[in-house]
């Protein structure tokens, strides 16, 4: 076989990778089994990665835990993540965004600080690159050269720009009714589009059935649960950055997260992130992850309302009954998703927090990309801003306060829908020029 990832370094699987465990029934599946949901439960029975950390951390130098890794960028975190490359290259490469300290805003919101983990600076403008990484990593590693996803947005961006670089081959299935800017981007990188006569639902489900009978790599985050692992690596160089690389203490973690959601999997992989460094003992206490809405599609704080006190001891089967399924509605695409797929890994994943879940109106939001543009430097499309919408709303309801330390994840940059930007300014008028 000549694949033309050949030319690309080895990807090594993590000896402390112990498989994945199904959330709702608990069956354990090892690294080597090729599922990607439940064989019992099927599309309900979301899988977790399961890592050895009491090996992690008996492996981790205590003086530098996570130094440097041959692979750069995230792969320095690979002791928690299931493969890692043995070298870097620019297909996989990526990570290391800044952590911002955002005075101005902190004092504008009335909070003792923010910080903002901006990763808008990613190779295609998003956080999903991290996914995408550790998808082009896990699939040189297992020999498969294709990989594919349903998508419009920010996944499919990432697929086709990190699988251009690697030389791979990429098959994305789009909704009939997907932008044709984006379209036009994954199609320039050598992407195969698969337009589908359908919702997003429906493409996603014609895409798993492909990826199945091709045996080609699913980069479907929701699907493929390696991939909430590549995301951890934001809130884990994030905590890093407010330790000093966790040797400063904790007093500059944030007492608060908040993280825009569709699908769930961010949130999942903020809420893991953070546990599986408490449980290492490199941090003492754990932030509450709140996971943000837009009011027009948020099942999941809808069902988190719903439940009442009792939501974080919620059973898994009384959780997937509690969310409800509905048409989304908001103009923070990327986050336009009725029915998230990771819906349970994000409810537990808030539970264990003391966190919860929030909704914010689209008004909201293109105010926030406003504060942030203003405020912080930073450009947000309006799901990468839904978090910042977020910290406001939590401070009127009174889940934040003056004395709190809060940490935003800004996901997505505005260039990647200028038309919300646009709805926010008035272009001025032109002046006459000189004579
Ligand atoms: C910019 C941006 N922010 C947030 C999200 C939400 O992520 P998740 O689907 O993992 O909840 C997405 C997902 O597409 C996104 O593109
Ligand atoms: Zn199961």
């Amino acid at each position: 076989m000549n694949l033309p990832h050949e030319r690309l370094p080895r990807v090594r699987t993590n000896p402390r990778w112990q498989g994945t465990t199904c959330l709702l029934c608990g069956r354990e599946y090892g690294p080597g089994d090729r599922v990607f949901v439940c064989g019992d439960c099927g599309v309900d029975g979301i899988l977790d990665v399961r890592l050895d950390l009491e090996a992690v951390r008996r492996d981790l130098p205590a003086d530098d835990p996570f130094g440097v890794h041959p692979a750069g960028g995230m792969w320095r975190f690979a002791p928690l993540l299931p493969v890692a490359p043995e070298a870097a290259h620019h297909c996989w490469t990526l990570g290391g965004t800044p952590a911002v300290e955002a005075g101005r805003l902190a004092a504008h919101l009335g909070l003792a600080g923010l910080v903002i983990k901006d990763d808008t600076g990613l190779p295609s403008a998003s956080l999903k690159d991290r996914a995408a990484a550790l998808a082009i990593a896990h699939a040189v590693g297992l020999g498969i050269d294709h990989l594919a996803c349903a998508s419009t947005g920010n996944a499919a961006a990432s697929l086709a720009v990190l699988a251009a670089r690697a030389g791979l081959a990429a098959t994305i299935f789009v909704p009939r009714t997907a932008p044709r800017a984006k379209l036009a981007q994954l199609l320039l990188h050598g992407a195969r589009v698969i337009p589908v006569d359908g919702t997003y639902d429906q493409a996603f489900d014609l895409s798993i059935r492909e990826i199945d009978r091709n045996r080609w790599y699913s980069r479907n985050c929701a699907h493929n649960p390696l991939l909430v692992e590549g995301k951890k690596t934001a809130a884990l160089e994030l905590a890093a950055a407010l330790t000093d690389d966790f040797q400063g203490g904790d007093e500059r973690l944030p007492d608060a997260v908040f993280v825009p959601v569709g699908d769930g999997c961010i949130v999942s992989s903020v809420g893991k992130a953070f546990g599986e460094l408490k449980a290492l003992g490199l941090i003492g206490r754990m932030p509450r992850i709140y996971g943000v809405q837009a009011a027009g599609a948020a099942p999941l704080a809808e069902g988190w309302r719903m439940a009442g006190p009792g939501a974080a001891e919620f059973l898994s089967r009384q959780v997937l009954a509690a969310i409800p399924r509905l048409v989304p509605r908001t103009l923070a695409d990327s986050i336009s998703v009725g029915i998230p797929r990771n819906r349970l890994k994000a409810w537990r994943n808030v539970a264990r927090s003391g966190g919860g879940f929030l909704a914010v109106s689209d008004e909201a939001i293109l105010e926030a990309i406003g504060l942030l543009a203003e405020k912080a430097g930073i450009f947000a499309e309006p799901s990468g801003a839904a978090g910042l919408a977020g910290v406001v709303a939590a401070r009127e309801k009174g889940l934040i306060s003056a004395t709190d330390r809060v940490a935003v994840m800004v996901t997505g940059h505005g260039l990647k829908d200028p038309e919300a930007a646009l709805g926010r300014v008035r272009i001025p008028d032109p002046v006459p020029p000189l004579e």
